[in-house]
């Protein structure tokens, strides 16, 4: 089941599992390096139904770090045209790109230097709807003021024009993980006075601003999603009724999807990470505003993501660190059927046995 063919929108897809975006702070000023082609073509020749490319910022203070991909300039849209059009010389993998921006978890240290740290030297000023710490060892972001609000609707929308350019095939927003989008949807980090803060209408109205401007310049017929967050796993945080009221407008607004995720509004949350720990707030999701639904999180057992998909309960699995630990388990999964012989590359058909 899960290995039908299909489509989202007018994009065909092998099978229904999704490589999640997997940020690799490998960047040269916001381009893709050398590591980007030969990470991201292994990923391509993996056999799953669509590849997704990093998290990608609008602009440069919306970096997670110094060596992220930015979408936010001519070079920048001729080095990512680039990687695709190498990428796709190579595979038929439909690929799509996640575009966010930080606000206050940016300018933050490179994961295998510092995890989890703001950068101390070289840093820059980080913005966010409410001038709070994301914890007491990070700095006070600035609040962000209507003018920069309009220009970050702007700087996404020029982002989805460039992806579009590119010839990505898939645009997915980041709204989740603790990143600006997400900073405006809680009420943990978003104690705003204005229409951008208080209600959860108010809360959701930068996303939708920004869903809207996206919607209008990304073409029809290719793919629009976001990633969203089922809970802040926190007391007082966002919980999945808040999220059925955004997915509704964005169902609305002509989102094709949306990857169910949670976590990361702060470092410490109550979420336990355990086989599955995103797939009740996806099924509800997907049960009250009828949108695909994609959810990632440990789901690394294919018997348990087929029965997802068969019973319904969500359209697509997302995978992000078994495609890396395992680069060829979907591949294997593909060879228990003779049928399926013609997934694998002939140079390595000796190599995975049928049965
Ligand atoms: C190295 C690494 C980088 C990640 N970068 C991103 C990212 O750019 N955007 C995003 O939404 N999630 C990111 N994530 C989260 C994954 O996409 C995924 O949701 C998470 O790892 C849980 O799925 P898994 O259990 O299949 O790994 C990252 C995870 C890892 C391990």
């Amino acid at each position: 089941m899960i290995l039908k063919r299909t489509k989202i929108n007018k994009i065909n897809l092998a099978n229904r599992f999704v490589i999640s975006p997997m940020c690799q702070y490998s960047a040269n000023n916001g381009n893709p390096s050398e590591w980007h082609y030969e990470h991201l073509l292994r990923l391509a020749r993996t056999g799953a139904g669509m590849l997704m490319i990093e998290s990608t910022s609008v602009n440069k203070i919306g970096r997670i770090s110094k060596k992220d991909l930015t979408l936010a300039n001519n070079k920048n849209e001729k080095s990512i045209s680039k990687l695709v059009k190498f990428l796709k010389k190579k595979t038929n993998i439909p690929l799509g790109i996640q575009i966010s921006h930080s606000g206050r978890k940016g300018s933050s240290e490179i994961p295998w230097i510092k995890s989890n740290q703001s950068l101390k030297k070289n840093a820059w000023n980080t913005i966010a709807p409410s001038p709070i710490k994301r914890t007491k060892l990070w700095p006070i972001p600035k609040e962000m003021t209507l003018s920069d609000i309009k220009k970050l609707i702007n700087d996404f929308k020029k982002t989805a024009q460039r992806a579009n350019r590119a010839k990505l095939d898939c645009l997915e927003i980041h709204m989740a993980h603790g990143y600006l989008l997400h900073q405006f949807f809680s009420k943990l980090s978003n104690i705003r006075k204005d229409e951008y803060g208080g209600s959860l209408a108010n809360r959701s109205r930068l996303l939708i601003e920004i869903s809207d401007a996206v919607r209008k310049v990304w073409p029809k017929g290719k793919i629009l999603g976001a990633r969203v967050t089922g809970s802040d796993w926190m007391k007082n945080g966002i919980t999945e009724k808040d999220t059925i009221y955004l997915v509704k407008k964005l169902k609305k607004i002509g989102f094709d999807y949306v990857c169910v995720s949670s976590g990361g509004i702060v470092p410490k949350t109550n979420l336990v990470f355990k086989k599955g720990y995103n797939v009740k707030f996806a099924i509800k999701i997907k049960k009250e505003t009828g949108i695909v639904t994609r959810v990632g999180g440990i789901i690394n057992d294919f018997k348990y993501a087929n029965s997802l998909i068969k019973q319904k309960k969500v359209d697509f699995i997302a995978n992000a660190r078994k495609f890396i630990n395992d680069p060829n388990w979907l591949l294997k999964e593909y060879a228990k059927k003779k049928k399926n012989k013609k997934f694998i590359l002939n140079q390595y058909k000796r190599c995975i046995s049928f049965d």
